[in-house]
This record gives C-alpha cells, structure tokens and sequence, in this order.
C-alpha cells in the first residue's frame, strides 16, 4: 500500500572552483549531501541531488591562463576532475551543473533582468579591495597588512588588490530588514546555531550595496543589455542552484517540486554569500528563499592547516585507496560533530577502522554469519517464543529509524551514527550474554531464536546505514539474503524470512594493519 507522498528533498553542494584539482574539502561537502540524498531517498522522499561546478571569474581564467590555456578547454578538462571525485566517492548526485553551460547563461540573465525589473540593480563604479582567491570584496576596516610585504590581506588569508571600474550595484541595504525578518520567522535558516549568530550580527550591522558586475576580464555571464560588463561570479554562481531546478521556467514541474531547495550545505567560509546575498537575490527577483543553509567546518590534516605551501594537501583519491571508501566515508561523517571543525589524522582513521567498524559492527555481522552458517544449515533458522531481553533488543532496533530521522533532519551525521552504534553495542553484548554457542547442543530451538533475532537486528543496522557506507552495508544485506528491492527504510517493517538459504559469510570491513600497510608499499 502506498503512503501519502513524502515531501520532495533538494540538496546541493557548492559548485567548486575548477582552478585545481579537488581536495578533501570538496569531497567532504559533497559526502554530507551524499549521505542526505540517500537517507531521504530511502525514506521515500523525491530526491534531487546537485553539485558541479564553478567555472567563471578571475580566478578561474587566471589559473586557465597560467596552465596556457582557453579557459573554456580548462573548464572542460578540470570540471572531470570534479566528476571523476563524484564517482569514485559514490555520491549518488542526479545532476551536475557547469556554469559555462546554456542553460545556466539563460537562468543568469532571467535572475538580471528581474533585480533590474525590481529597481535593485543601478550603474555605478566601483573602487575598492578586492581578493581573487576569494572572488569577494573587502571592506579597509576587514583588512590587515603583511608586515613583510606591505601587502594588505583579507581575513582568509587571501591577498586583496585595489580595483577601481564602472559597476553595476545590487541595492542589498534595502534588504536588511527584510533579512532580519526572514531569519526571525525560519530559526532552522540558517544552522549551526553560532554560525546562524554571526550572521544576524553581520546584518544587524548594517549592509553595504554588492557590486554585482565587472568590466575589466570577459570570463563571464555577460550583463543583458550591457556587454561591456560581466557578471559578478557570486552572482552566476548561486543561480546555479535555480538553474538545476529549471529557471526560468518556474512553472514547470521541477521548479515546483524542488524549489525552494531543502538544503544548501556550504563551508563555513561561504556562508556570507549564501545566507545573505543569496536570499536577497532571490527575495528581489519575487523567487522563495531556500529552506536552509547549513554551514559545516573545516579540516585539518595532523593538526595543520591545509595549505598547498605546507605540502599537507589530503588527496581524497588517494585515502580512498588507502582505508577503503566505505572506511573513509565512515571516519568523516562520524570524527566530527557536523559543523565543527576536526582532524584528519592516521592515527584517528586507523583507530575508528578498527574499532568502530572491525570490532564492533564486522564482528557482530561475522559471529552471527557464521554461527547460523555452522549452526542453522546455513539458512535463516526459525524464532521461537521471544524473552525480556529478546524484546529489548528487538524493540531498540525497530525504534532506530524515529531517532535517525531527527539526526538526519538536523544534519547531525555524527549523532546518527552514534545512535546506530548504540545498538551495535547492545546487540553484541546480547551475544555475550545469550552465549548462543552453548545453546548448540542444549537447546537448539532457543539457539535459533537468538541467531534469528540477531540476524533481524543486523538487517536493521545494515539498512540504515547504507547512506553512510553502500558498499559494506549491500554486502551485509547479501549475506543475509535481503532482496535488493527490500532495503530501503519501509522494507524495515518485513521481518527476515526465516528457512532463506544464505552464502557463505564474508568479513567486510578488514583490520588496518599497519606492518602490512607498511610492506606491502
Ligand atoms: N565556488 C565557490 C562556491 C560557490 S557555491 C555557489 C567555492 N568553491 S571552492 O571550491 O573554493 O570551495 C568549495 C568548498 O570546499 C567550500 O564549501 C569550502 O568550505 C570547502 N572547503 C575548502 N577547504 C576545506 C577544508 N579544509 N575542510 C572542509 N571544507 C573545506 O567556494
């Protein structure tokens, strides 16, 4: 019987500059979302999914230009890179978005002549800090000054020059207050909580006109009506989001079931953009704010700050390679309470692949596997009267799926997790205590009751979480002999079939040993 339908969920990542290869960062936003779409869409919600590309800007065609290249050949070659992470780190994205593609140019010039329609746009010139590493102006008062150098630096970090050209303006003081509003009315806006705090105090302060256009580099959205300007790179770049859902044609199908997005998972260096100026775009050309902006933190490497100087860069091909995906997608979704930052360290890794995955979970599935293969004729057995403590576990892994939707919808990947280790523990401890090895011989009916009821609470674990690792919790559903159809969260109601014949077990989440490690390379 169908349900009513589930709220439709779209979730994108930012579109990542194509100056550079992709870097654990990208990787990291994009897994977030990973995880979120395939949550959502087992729960029975229409997903869309999105990332891609940013393609335009100084900073992409200065890299194009010092690789010798056409900045659109570069974009070709490097926006690859960017698909190629999506593949290898299974992100399950329904689309990808270049901003150099047409329909993104069209959906850029709609959102313009709206501002214009709407009186917020107006000529005039700009002169100003500006950071092309950052794609963003500065204010002097935000500036410090290199003592080496002399050179004046932005608060990232980036170095800031003096640009001084005819400009056209986005009138975003005359949204201030209706973006205080909007935070006031949505709390859950803008998270975490002290993220969403410095945004209203940015605000309250006070907003200056965006300069929204630039004449002196063509690598851009040209402005309708007025090609000696581009448009401003923020700009183009957060109207991807409305393009992917089919702007301008706000009527159809897509536009109204997936706009306003469900969610837009930034870094927390870009929330300014996405929090404030976005909505304020969209809010003057009359299109509904997202629901949310969720701003995570940032990683270090062994401690460090990672930086191309420092050589510390974390390939996110090469941990892949090294601790498994479903190992790496683990460690980062459950290291870090989401929206803090953390650390990427070998040490931590290793220790969460052996502990949280070898020992508890991979050993829970492989006893269990093992005793029923040895055991029960290598089929599922058949339970019998079930006792207090049969109940107890049962009833934790039915009721699972209430508290996973409540960290999910809060982005609380950690929180997830550990509630899902909650039951990996008590299961495991069940073992321990109901000693279903002893059982063999003096009573093989209530053997099979245990075998069974474990079995039950590992299809449990395995399903939900499949958002987080696909490939381990696919060959834990294999094993015990879950049909593919069978797997997403309503399925969770069906209950094993017991007599099903099962394969022979497997351990899927393998011990990191670091003298093999240290051989084998
Ligand atoms: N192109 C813009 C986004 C436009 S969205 C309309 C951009 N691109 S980016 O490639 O520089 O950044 C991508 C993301 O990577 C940002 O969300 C940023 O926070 C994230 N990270 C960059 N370094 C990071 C870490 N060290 N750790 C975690 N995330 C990091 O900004």
């Amino acid at each position: 019987m169908a349900g009513p339908s589930k709220t439709p969920y779209y979730v994108t990542t930012p579109i990542y500059y194509v100056n550079d290869v992709p870097h654990i960062g990208h990787a990291y936003t994009t897994l977030a979302c990973d995880a979120l779409a395939r949550f959502m869409r087992l729960d029975g919600h229409p997903v869309k999914f999105l990332t891609g590309t940013d393609e335009h800007g100084q900073k992409v065609a200065k890299s194009a230009g010092a690789a010798d290249m056409d900045p659109q050949a570069f974009t070709d070659k490097v926006s690859q890179n960017f698909r190629a992470l999506a593949e290898a780190w299974q992100i399950t994205n329904d689309d990808f978005i270049r901003t150099t593609e047409a329909r993104h140019v069209r959906s850029c010039q709609a959102i313009w002549r709206k501002l214009v329609e709407n009186g917020d746009l107006y000529l005039g010139s700009y002169g100003g800090w500006y950071a092309v590493d950052d794609e963003a102006f500065y204010g002097e008062n935000e500036l410090s000054e290199e003592s080496a150098s002399g050179k004046k630096i932005a608060p990232s970090g980036a170095t800031v020059e003096w640009v001084e050209e005819p400009s056209y303006f986005f009138r975003l003081s005359a949204w201030q207050e209706r973006l205080l509003e909007l935070y006031e009315r949505n709390p859950g806006f803008i998270l975490p909580e002290s993220r969403r705090n410095e945004v209203l105090s940015f605000v309250r302060g006070g907003l200056k006109d965006l300069s929204v256009s630039r004449t002196t580099f063509d690598w851009g959205v040209p402005v309708p009506d007025d090609p000696e300007h581009v448009m401003y790179v923020w700009l183009d770049a957060l109207t991807n989001y409305i393009t992917a859902a089919g702007y301008p044609e706000e009527g159809s199908e897509d536009f109204t079931t997936f706009w306003p997005a469900s969610l837009h998972m930034v870094g927390k260096d870009i929330l300014r953009f996405h929090a404030v100026y976005w909505p304020a775009f969209l809010m003057s050309a009359g299109v509904a704010p997202p629901k949310r902006v969720f701003a995570h933190g940032w990683w270090t490497s062994e401690g460090q700050k990672i930086s191309k100087r420092l050589g510390n860069v974390i390939d996110p091909m090469e941990i892949v390679e090294r601790y498994g995906l479903d190992q790496v997608r683990y460690f980062l979704l459950r290291e870090v309470p989401f929206g803090n930052d953390g650390d990427f360290s070998h040490k931590a890794m290793v220790g969460r692949m052996n502990n949280d995955l070898a020992n508890d979970f991979g050993n829970l599935a492989q006893r269990v596997l093992s005793m029923i293969n040895k055991n029960c004729g290598a089929a599922l057995p058949e339970p019998g009267p079930r006792t207090p403590a049969d109940e107890a576990l049962l009833g934790a892994a039915q009721g699972l799926l209430a508290g996973l939707r409540e960290d999910y919808g809060g982005q609380q990947f950690h929180a997830a997790l550990i509630r899902t280790w909650e039951l990996v523990g008590a299961a495991n401890r069940y073992v321990d205590e109901q000693a279903p090895w002893a059982l063999r011989k003096s009573d093989p009916a209530r053997m099979a009751t245990v075998l069974y009821l474990l079995a039950e609470c590992i299809r449990h674990l395995a399903i939900v979480t499949q958002p987080v690792m696909p490939t381990a919790c696919g060959k834990i559903l294999d094993q015990l002999g879950v049909p593919a159809d069978r797997r997403d969260f309503a399925a969770l109601a069906e209950p094993l079939a017991p007599g099903t014949a099962l394969p022979k077990p497997e351990g899927v989440f393998p011990r990191y040993v670091e003298e093999a490690a240290a051989e084998a390379s």
